[in-house]
């Protein structure tokens, strides 16, 4: 990969991670609740994953699908594609999400728990809290990271196309790095 720009590395992300971590270990340890995880997929895995080996009580998980990308922008048009599978019904959700760019999409999940599962709260967490394209006025109420520049992040479960989620560490990718994906994509077409 030549010369991209790191903007979190395996070790950065570790410490974003454990950070997020004790926050929630703050808010649900002495508690009765038993809290319920909703992964935003497919962008959230690797963080969920991590994230909950940090947390230490007792905690259920689940995943949701949405869609709003393509390529390096969002569509701002969101779809669901998988809804979840456990009962929250009076339960306490806390929503993990990769990252939040307009905020559309975390702005119509909440809505849509809240409206068909009637929780008793819903917290959202994301890894990174990407600022300045933001189009709803939706804030998490814990963020790894808050990124003030309008970057297009792949690695850590970040992609390109459904590319690049595998890698183990955050970056900008180069414009050659986006032609290659592209190329590789055109050729499995064939
Ligand atoms: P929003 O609805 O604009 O807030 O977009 C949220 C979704 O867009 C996230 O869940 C990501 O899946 C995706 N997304 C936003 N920014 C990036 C990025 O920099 N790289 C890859 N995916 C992104
Ligand atoms: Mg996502």
């Amino acid at each position: 990969m030549s010369a991209c720009e790191i903007v979190f590395t395996r070790e950065d992300i570790n410490s974003i991670v454990q950070r997020v971590a004790d926050k929630l270990n703050e808010e649900f340890s002495n508690s009765t609740s038993i809290p319920v995880f909703i992964g935003v997929l497919k962008g959230a895995l690797p963080f969920m994953m991590d994230l909950i080996k940090k947390c230490t009580f007792d905690l259920k998980t689940d995943f949701i699908q949405v869609t709003s990308y393509s390529g390096t922008s969002s569509t701002g048009v969101i779809h669901l594609k998988k809804d979840i599978s456990e009962d929250i019904r009076g339960k306490d959700v806390v929503i993990v999400e990769d990252i939040i760019d307009t905020g559309l999409t975390l702005n119509y999940l909440k809505q849509y728990i809240q409206l068909n599962y009637n929780p008793r709260s819903i917290k959202i967490v994301c890894l990174v809290d990407k600022k300045p394209l933001r189009k709803v006025n939706l804030q998490p109420d814990i963020s790894g990271a808050i990124i003030n520049q309008n970057k297009f992040l792949v690695g850590y479960g970040f992609d390109y196309n459904e590319l690049g989620r595998n890698i183990d560490y955050v970056f900008v990718p180069t414009k050659k790095q986006l032609i290659e994906w592209d190329k590789k994509l055109n050729l499995e077409k064939k």
